[in-house]
């Protein structure tokens, strides 16, 4: 039907058009779903249990979650030819915690997060290409090719940090930058299940919930805080309630949807004025933690699949759009080929750009230009630096 009627209006009619009207003719404009119950702590209502997603947010969502699984694939594969090296740590399978934290906050709000980056990183807007090449550390990297793995930035974006949980109090500081200014926006400071035990966090969470401060805590909880599994390094492994008087909430984070509709919520809640909230996505990382780590020596290989099989986002979405004739198999694999395409350029270019001149060692370290000794590096003071 859609090859006859291509051949009909060829030439008449041009193709996206053509594609907009025998969508419209197949596919369901929106949809309302279910989502699951979050548990909730210190608060009377939590986020609701059915939304709508339309057409065009559920392809979008999709494209975003495959773009990040893609290249994080691709990342495992060129650490393994070794155009990547030194630490990282990859998102698959966690895919619905950044697309669904994105979807429901503004690009103006700001976010922060741990060295497991590489996917907020494509949410807040930079390229495939662009971290690609950072990972492999050339000159068109996001950082200039200085940062890698863990040291990526954008607009409203602050990494990326390498030290375990510290981003918390960073993010903090983000929040109450926010509420001095009064510019109604938030911050979103995400940490996994092993730092959530820090002394900093809980230190972070008092002075927060005592001045206010616009910030929604993330505990991103993939089950084990490097190799251990987290009721062997936690004596609570309710994130959620961490917080102490602050409120949580405990959310699917392999439903998209659920994270969507639990961080509105959250972000409502800080921009009204009551202060942060916490919120436990309970996920799952198909990779090791790091890439040292083949990620089988501390849980089963069988475990592994059966997450694979049963809660994959990216299925769980793709079945919901299928079903629900939002889209069909046939644009999803048009999708796809698509992605697949924009993941392999962006790897090629990663591979063959230039690596940044020694000459700009010590180049962008600075906002404004100080003397590059404030530093120490005396070895490298025939350098100059420029901001
Ligand atoms: C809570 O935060 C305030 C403000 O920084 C600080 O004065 C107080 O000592 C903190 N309390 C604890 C137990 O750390
Ligand atoms: C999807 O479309 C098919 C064919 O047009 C129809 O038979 C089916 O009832 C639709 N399903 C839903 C859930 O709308």
């Amino acid at each position: 039907m859609r090859k006859m009627l291509a051949a009909v209006f060829s030439g008449m009619v041009q193709k996206p058009a053509l594609r907009g009207l025998l969508s419209s003719l197949k596919f369901s404009n929106d949809i309302t779903c279910d989502i699951k119950k979050c548990d909730l702590y210190r608060l009377e209502e939590g986020p609701p249990t059915s939304t709508v997603l339309t057409r065009d947010e559920a392809l979008k969502y999709y494209r975003t979650m495959q773009v990040i699984r893609r290249m994080e694939l691709k990342a495992d594969q060129m650490y393994k030819q070794k155009f990547i090296r030194g630490f990282c740590h990859l998102c698959d399978g966690q895919e619905a915690c950044c697309v669904g934290l994105e979807a429901g906050i503004n690009p103006t709000d700001h976010i922060i997060t741990s060295y497991r980056a590489h996917g907020l990183c494509y949410t807040r807007g930079l390229s495939v290409k662009s971290i690609l090449a950072e990972l492999t550390g050339r000159k068109g990297g996001c950082a200039k090719g200085k940062g890698g793995s863990m040291h990526m930035y954008c607009k409203n974006f602050y990494g990326g940090n390498g030290i375990v949980g510290a981003q918390v109090p960073l993010g903090a500081g983000v929040a109450f930058a926010c509420k001095y200014l009064k510019n109604g926006q938030i911050c979103l400071a995400l940490y996994g299940d092993g730092a959530a035990n820090q002394g900093q966090v809980f230190e972070t969470y008092n002075m927060s919930a005592l001045w206010k401060l616009p910030c929604i805590f993330i505990c991103e909880n993939n089950r084990y805080a490097m190799g251990t599994a987290t009721d062997r390094a936690a004596a609570s492994t309710d994130y959620h309630k961490k917080g102490f008087v602050i409120p949580g909430l405990r959310v699917n984070g392999m439903d998209i949807l659920s994270v969507r509709e639990a961080t509105k919520f959250a972000a409502n809640h800080c921009r009204s004025g009551k202060g942060p909230i916490l919120m436990e996505l309970q996920t799952y990382r198909y990779h090791g933690h790091s890439m040292s780590d083949p990620g089988v020596s501390y849980r089963t290989r069988e475990e592994v699949q059966s997450v694979r099989s049963k809660s994959d986002p990216i299925m769980l979405l793709r079945e919901r759009m299928i079903n629900n004739n939002l889209s069909n198999v046939d644009e999803l694999k048009e999708i796809d080929a698509d992605v697949k395409k924009e993941v392999e350029e962006a790897a090629q270019f990663a591979a063959t750009d230039p690596e940044p001149a020694l000459e700009e060692i010590a180049d962008y370290l600075y906002h404004k230009n100080p003397p590059f000794e404030v530093r120490g590096a005396h070895k490298w003071l025939k350098y100059t630096s420029r901001s």
